[in-house]
């Protein structure tokens, strides 16, 4: 269907995740994850056309690590068991890296607020809030920059 609107559009063929699953090789943006920081705000790059990304900071999850050491969100999702098969933990690290980097200090309703469009079949939910709220606290007391 999408292919049958964006021709009647006249656009693209291509989404942003095609784009960079095709011509940048990131693996974060082939694995099912629609999930990534486009100038700095979470998107679903499924829903995105890649001519809407250009020139734009675009980050996928590959990206939020540094070398071997994780991103703080990626450590706190670890440390509170925030994930089963995984299949979901992209998408939502992505979103809580944008939640979390507008504000901090967001509590347990805005985080499950904010992470409503996101599914997780496994149901692990709360451990996935608690993540969450780990990673938030540790940038306000500890100074962990998100
Ligand atoms: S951990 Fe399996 S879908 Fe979320």
């Amino acid at each position: 269907m999408q292919r049958v609107l964006r021709a009647r559009g006249g656009l693209p063929e291509r989404s942003a995740k095609q784009h960079c699953r095709d011509a940048l090789a990131v693996r974060g943006a082939d694995v099912r994850v629609a999930g990534v920081l486009v100038e700095g705000a979470a998107v679903r790059s499924c829903l995105m056309l890649a001519v809407q990304a250009n020139g734009a900071d675009v980050v996928t999850v590959e990206g939020l690590a540094d070398g071997e050491k994780m991103h703080p969100v990626q450590e706190a999702f670890w440390d509170s068991h925030a994930f089963q098969c995984g299949f979901c933990t992209p998408g939502f690290v992505m979103t809580s890296v944008a939640l979390l980097r507008e504000n901090p200090d967001a509590d347990e309703a805005e985080v499950r607020e904010v992470l409503s469009g996101n599914i997780c079949r496994c149901s692990g939910y709360q451990t996935i809030v608690e993540g969450v709220l780990l990673a938030g606290r540790k940038a306000r007391e500890e100074g962990v920059a998100l």
